[in-house]
C-alpha cells in the first residue's frame, strides 16, 4: 500500500508551510506538520504491517501551488521520521528537469538529498530515461525508479530498457480521455520469437 503524500494531495497540503496555516497541533513546526502523515502511516502499519507500506513524497513539486519555505529541513525531517517507522519504502518525485535544466524549483530537493535521511529502499520517479535510471542507480541515491508515461506506451518496458529496443512515443493527447485507446491498447515490442 503507498500512501499518497505528493502532488498537493492532503497529507502534502499538511506538510508544507505554504498551505498548512494551522494553529493546533497539525501546524506550526514541522514536528506538528508531519503529524498527519504519520498518523496515517502508523495506522496503516497497524493494519498491514511496516513491509506492506510505502509512501510517496514530491518535495520539489510545485503542482497545485504547492510550496514550502525550508523544503530541505522539512522533507529531510518527514524521511527521518518515516524511517524511524521501518515502512517498506519511500518513493520520491524528483524535481521536474528539462535536460540538464531545472525548472523553477529554488531549493530542490532530490532522492539523492532524502537519503541521508532514510535508511530504507528510496524509489526515485519523475522524467527518468532508461539512461538516467541507470545513472541515479549506478550513483546509489536511489533503489530502484519507477515510470509513468512511458510505461504507458511500452507496456513491456522492462524488457525493452533490458535488451535495448526502441520506447515507442507516447500520445498524451489520448491520457486523459477515459477509453482503453491510448491507455492500454499500444502493443509490446515486435520481436523475432
Ligand atoms: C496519465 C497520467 C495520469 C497521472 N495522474 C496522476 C494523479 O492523478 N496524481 C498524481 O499524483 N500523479 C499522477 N501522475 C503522475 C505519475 O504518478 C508519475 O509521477 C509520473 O508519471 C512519473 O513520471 P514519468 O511519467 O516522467 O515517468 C499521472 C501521470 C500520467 C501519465
Amino acid at each position: 500500500m503507498e500512501i499518497h503524500s505528493a502532488n498537493g494531495y492532503l497529507p502534502d497540503q499538511f506538510l508544507q508551510d505554504g498551505t498548512n496555516h494551522r494553529t493546533d497541533e497539525y501546524g506550526g513546526p514541522i514536528e506538528n506538520r508531519a503529524r498527519f502523515l504519520l498518523e496515517i502511516t502508523q495506522a496503516a502499519i497497524d493494519v498491514w504491517g511496516k513491509e506492506r507500506v510505502g509512501v510517496r513524497l514530491s518535495p520539489s513539486g510545485i503542482y497545485g501551488s504547492m510550496s514550502d519555505s525550508s523544503p530541505q529541513e522539512t522533507f529531510g525531517c518527514v524521511a527521518e521520521k518515516l524511517s524511524d517507522l521501518g515502512i517498506a519504502y519511500l518513493h520520491v518525485v524528483e524535481p521536474r528537469i528539462k535536460g540538464t535544466e531545472l525548472i523553477s524549483v529554488s531549493e530542490p530537493v532530490a532522492a539523492k538529498n532524502l537519503r541521508q535521511h532514510f535508511r530504507g529502499t528510496l524509489i526515485a520517479a519523475g522524467g527518468f530515461t532508461g539512461e538516467s535510471a541507470e545513472a541515479i542507480l549506478q550513483a546509489g541515491d536511489a533503489d530502484a525508479v519507477a515510470f509513468g508515461r512511458a510505461f504507458i506506451s511500452n507496456p513491456d518496458l522492462p524488457e525493452r530498457l533490458r535488451d535495448n529496443l526502441p520506447l515507442t512515443p507516447y500520445d498524451r493527447t489520448t491520457f486523459y480521455g477515459g477509453g482503453a485507446h491510448g491507455y492500454t491498447d499500444y502493443p509490446r515490442a515486435q520481436t523475432s520469437d
